[in-house]
């Protein structure tokens, strides 16, 4: 087990999914983007670190086909199969790490929230991009969610990347255009606030 791996399914098998800093009931900006993106009924979207997020739930309520989750905790994604129960199988589960990932599809929606922000390392960022870019459809949507410049610079105890909207647009690139932008003012669950920054961005080429 990789480093990696083992500090996320060290965090998950520690705390219960509702515990973790970043918990939150409803992504509430996130199922926002989804919908101003104007992605169709039949969207095919992933949830890119989506660890134990209840945003797949949800994804499944609005009636998205096989939403996708991708993480690489297996013990994360194993919190959220236990909670949908039988709607488990509904979901392609995939336990990778994002920057080694090779999709055998493309999708609608590449959603990240708080996991791009860990990639430190430039040639990191840009191996990120690349694989953004070999699974997200031409006129399709990255909904990405970093802490912003004025956030916390650790997250799970390891050091994070802060970006702004255009932070995001930049390290997309040319082939990308911002479309939408919000800052959210994330409560955790033990009482504290962290500054995120959304963006939403089209791909234009
Ligand atoms: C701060 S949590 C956010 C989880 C989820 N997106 C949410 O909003 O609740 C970061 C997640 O990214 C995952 N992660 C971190 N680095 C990763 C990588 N290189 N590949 C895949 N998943 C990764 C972690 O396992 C963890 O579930």
């Amino acid at each position: 087990m990789t480093s990696l791996e083992s500090h996320w399914q060290n965090v998950y098998a520690a705390r219960a999914p509702d515990q973790v800093t970043w918990f939150e009931p409803v992504p509430e900006v996130s199922l926002a983007m989804i919908k101003s993106s104007g992605a169709p009924a039949n969207a095919r979207i992933i949830d890119i670190g989506g660890g134990a997020s209840n945003l797949v739930d949800h994804l499944l309520g609005l009636g998205y086909p096989r939403p996708t989750v991708l993480d690489v905790s297996a013990a994360a994604l194993a919190k959220s199969e236990d909670r949908l129960g039988v709607r488990a199988s509904e979901v392609d589960w995939i336990v990778a790490d994002m920057l080694t990932f090779a999709s055998t599809q493309t999708y609608d929606i590449w959603h990240d929230r708080a996991a791009l922000h860990f990639l430190t390392a430039e040639s990191d960022q840009q191996a990120y991009v690349r694989v953004l870019k070999s699974a997200l459809k031409l006129g399709g949507s990255a909904i990405l969610g970093t802490f912003a410049p004025d956030g916390p610079e650790r997250c799970s105890g390891l050091p994070v990347v802060r970006r702004s909207a255009p932070d995001m647009a930049s390290l997309l690139g040319s082939d990308f255009a911002l479309q939408e932008s919000q800052r959210h003012l994330h409560p955790t669950p033990a009482g504290n606030s962290q500054q995120f920054q959304f963006a939403r961005l089209r791909r234009i080429a």
